[in-house]
């Protein structure tokens, strides 16, 4: 008895002290604005600038692939699954409007545009490609090639064709092999035109979504194959990376993947409850990708929930960059609730954001220096606000771009900045009611037109200081 006792003394003692030190060694980072010199913010010349779209929020005709399937479907209580039962429809017809798009680009001043392809347009059925579809692709190249824009592609953006939906998609590790060759047809296809190339949009984004939250297909609520996506998804981006560094024109390519960071803090900082809490879903969300990128094996062990162990080698090594794309942070919180045992909030007083998300550059800063771990250069493939009124974007983006300074001050090796996005889109599983656009578009008319608070991004590219006006 003594010794049980002891031991849990012993335990408590440890858990307190790391507690202690942690919060210590990491406090939440929080930077004192008025004493920020934002307004005189500049960056090297050499920095790439430029936009982001994906075809499913922008194209319009995608209705081939497992998001078009998902926005025809209810939940379990007879429920639209997107908001005002929105779906991708005609999007921002950038299918056919690419031309004046891009010109939107050129008034920006960007050097870079980076997009996906719609793989059920190209492969609409297993091994059939279409080859009008890849002539658009090449077309829409040529187009960004005339107007002084790189084209940056990215394979896999959330969306697939149907037939790969309905055979299991990242479920089934066999299916990394379709996937591969496609990737293969692509860059074979367009590898004259694109030298920049992310394999996979935000892995942990499209495996907690579809299988941890429901809220993106297929819907599902179950951890372990949370876990098992994820790991098939860090499998298929190194198989992809080999393969295309192998092909005629891989050697000169850049090739890398998009991992999105948000970071999770405990909601009370003296509770070890919490602290487990973030540190789990810190692992799932951010860490056992890095981890895996990092050192060629994957772990996700959270007990009782879920065990993922594969050795990885070629996921070693496997990225030419790094892109980021980052948002902002939430807090969890322990909750006395065996149905809802945690919950993720913001903080009250923190700048919000139209989508649940706050105001928090320091957390971009901390971002920059997550993936400069890896020890590659990083490109922010994303970052971006939602802001429907216009009314706290120009300080969205002054402040993020002052930490993106900040952090190249501090060493780290970023090259370059992608804003999402160009113009407002369908935002996945919150539909048209987020508008993420340095254009505004108007859904009917198809009109874009520059928002006001895009301003300090101009400045930025013009090599300006970030002043407000
Ligand atoms: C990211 C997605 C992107 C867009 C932004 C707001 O997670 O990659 O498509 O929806 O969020």
């Amino acid at each position: 008895m003594t010794v049980v006792l002891g031991l849990v003394g012993v335990a408590f003692l440890v858990a307190g002290g790391w507690m202690v030190w942690w919060n210590l060694s990491c406090p939440e980072l929080r930077w004192d604005w008025d004493r920020c010199d934002v307004d005189e913010t500049r960056f090297p010349k050499e920095i790439l600038w430029g936009v982001a779209t994906a075809a499913h929020q922008v194209e319009g005709g995608c209705d081939n692939n497992n998001w078009s399937h998902w926005e025809k479907q209810t939940n379990a209580r007879g429920q639209p699954r997107i908001k005002n039962d929105d779906k991708a429809g005609m999007a921002c017809d950038h299918w056919n409007r690419y031309s004046q798009d891009i010109r939107l680009m050129k008034e920006l001043g960007v050097k870079a545009y980076r997009f996906s392809v719609e793989w059920s347009k190209l492969e609409p059925r297993r091994g059939e490609f279409d080859d009008a579809a890849f002539a658009h692709y090449l077309d829409l190249c040529d187009a960004l090639f005339e107007a002084g824009i790189s084209p940056v592609v990215t394979l896999h953006h959330f969306t697939h064709p149907l037939w790969f939906h309905e055979s299991g998609a990242f479920e089934k590790r066999e299916n990394i092999e379709p996937f591969a060759r496609f990737c293969e047809e692509v860059f074979g296809r367009l590898r004259s035109r694109v030298k920049m190339w992310c394999t996979i949009n935000e892995p942990a984004v499209f495996a907690t979504q579809g299988y941890f939250t429901g809220l993106f297909p297929p819907g599902r609520k179950d951890l372990q194959q949370t876990g098992e996506v994820l790991v098939n998804l860090l499998e298929a981006h190194a198989v992809v990376y080999r393969r295309l560094k192998a092909l005629p024109g891989g050697a000169e390519a850049r090739i890398g993947l998009a991992k999105s960071i948000f970071q999770f803090e405990p909601w009370r900082r003296a509770s070890l409850l919490d602290w487990m809490v973030t540190g789990a879903v810190n692992r799932l969300f951010n860490d056992c990708l890095l981890d895996g990128l990092r050192t060629g094996k994957f772990r996700l062990h959270i007990p009782g929930l879920v065990r993922v162990k594969r050795s990885l080698p070629d996921a070693r090594g496997s990225l030419d960059f790094v892109g980021l794309n980052y948002y902002s942070h939430l807090h969890a919180r322990v909750r006395l609730d065996p149905k809802e045992p945690f919950e993720l909030r913001y903080r009250q007083g923190d700048t919000m954001t139209d989508m649940p998300y706050v105001i928090y550059p320091e957390g971009f800063y901390r971002a920059l220096h997550q993936v400069a771990t890896l020890g590659v250069p990083i490109y922010v493939t994303e970052n971006g606000i939602a802001d429907a009124k216009d009314d706290r974007r120009a300080l969205f983006i002054r402040r993020y771009l002052y930490a993106m300074h900040r952090a190249i001050l501090a060493g780290c090796d970023i090259q370059g900045y992608f804003y999402w996005s160009l113009m407002d889109n369908f935002e996945w599983s919150e539909g048209y009611s987020m508008r993420f656009g340095l254009y505004e578009v108007d859904f009917k008319t198809q009109e874009r037109r520059l928002r006001e608070g895009a301003k300090p991004f101009l400045q930025a590219i013009r090599g300006g200081s970030l002043q407000s006006t």
